[in-house]
């Protein structure tokens, strides 16, 4: 009988799909292929899709191995699957201005770098705004997920990218890719982690429901989303400072791994959370956290939309665990973090602070209560908006 010893043994996720995707070259490749890219016709990404190209690199979006092609996107946008069958929530496409001459394209960041080539499988054209109805629920030009989509046109070119310089990491020392989070998972034993994505500043009902979600799983990634977010949203570096605060003296240190998402926030609510926890699923995450109204922005959302969406997928179809949390808060007669389910008191017993009554808090210097932030988190963003 073959010897499977529990030290070798990863009982870590698999990855969507089943491998994870490397997309990279190195060395001599890599050499080669720069140097043919510098003779290729080029594409300038935007900051969206050279994360996206990142993704597909590491295998963050496997099962893609590039940008999608029309029958992948036609998938995704009508059905949630991708062309094979898959669950796939969101389209990933790069958009170009006119229909590219040749059959092998040099891929360049939005600050000129060559980083890929991509060998080009199809150009076609898409109408986004069945893509925004579709996708984000409404058409809205004001929807900033929409915005972006109906800035990136109609031309669509799909195939394989084959990546030979990866975009210097937002922030080096949390840079964790998928096959380096699923190492830290195996090294430790665990096999149900729980992923939690975030684009604000950490408080009081993010830690609750991560602390809540971490006492039935083995592991807490806690995966801070560093793309591209919209003007007001906090910038990623203040984040990533709060967490660093916070971990420093409330979280178990083997409990918990810490390390950012590359992707940019769409903003598409219900089924950013699917591709989310997909995404999460690639690094090594078997349980994924779904609050209120995830990735939404504006009333664009139903509070639980991004809950109810899951349900249109068959059962053990995601593989990745949802682990919904209702709208929580600090309720003083309780004396404790609650939401609704286990909090029987009016909303008046309730602390509840809007994101604007914060972001005036804050902006006058004023520490918002224990209830709502730690102290410690609170002097960050006290310190962050004084910089200004
Ligand atoms: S998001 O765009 O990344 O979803 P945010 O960083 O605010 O925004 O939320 C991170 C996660 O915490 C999401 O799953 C969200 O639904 C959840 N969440 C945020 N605030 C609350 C809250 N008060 N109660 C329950 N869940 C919450």
């Amino acid at each position: 009988m073959p010897e499977a010893t529990a030290s070798t043994k990863s009982n870590v996720i698999a990855p969507h799909g089943g491998e994870l995707i490397d997309r990279t070259v190195s060395g001599d490749e890599a050499a080669a292929l720069a140097a043919e890219a510098e003779s290729l016709p080029r594409v300038r990404m935007s900051d969206k899709q050279t994360a996206d190209l990142d993704m597909i690199a590491s295998g963050a979006l496997s099962p893609l191995t590039g940008f999608m092609t029309r029958a992948d996107y036609d998938a995704s946008v009508e059905n949630m699957h991708l062309a094979n069958g898959l669950p796939w929530a969101m389209p990933v496409t790069l958009s170009v201005s006119d229909a590219p001459d040749g059959d092998r394209l040099a891929l360049e960041s939005a600050d000129g770098g060559l980083l890929a080539v991509l060998d080009v499988e199809e150009v076609f054209s898409v109408d986004r705004e069945n893509e925004a109805a579709r996708t984000y629920r409404t058409t809205e030009q004001e929807h900033p997920g929409v915005a972006q989509i109906y800035a990136e046109g109609p031309t669509l070119v799909g195939g394989p990218v084959t990546v030979f310089k990866r975009p210097g990491p937002a922030f080096p020392a949390y840079h964790l890719d998928p096959k380096d989070t699923r190492a830290v998972f195996a090294e430790r034993g665990w096999s149900r982690v729980v992923g939690f994505q975030t684009r604000n500043p950490v408080h009081r009902a993010h830690e609750y429901i991560q602390k809540c979600a971490l006492e039935t799983v083995d592991g807490l990634l806690l995966h801070p989303l560093v793309g591209k977010t919209k003007g007001d949203d906090i910038p990623a570096n203040v984040r990533m400072q709060c967490y660093e605060t916070l971990l420093q003296s409330y979280y178990p240190a083997d409990r918990t791994v810490l390390g950012v998402f590359p992707a940019a926030m769409r903003y598409a609510g219900p089924r950013e959370a699917v591709w989310h926890a997909l995404c999460r699923k690639n690094y090594g995450c078997s349980h994924f956290i779904v609050g209120r109204d995830h990735a939404g922005v504006g009333s664009y959302y139903g509070t639980y939309d991004a809950h109810r969406i899951f349900d249109e997928f068959q059962p053990h179809e995601l593989d990745i665990e949802p682990m919904f949390f209702d709208h929580t808060f600090f309720c003083k007669t309780c004396g404790n973090m609650a939401s609704n389910k286990t909090c029987p008191h009016p909303s008046d017993h309730h602390v509840f602070l809007s994101g604007t009554k914060v972001r005036e808090m804050l902006g006058n210097g004023e520490v918002p209560p224990v209830e709502f932030s730690r102290p410690e988190v609170a002097e960050v963003l006290i310190a962050a908006y004084r910089g200004r």
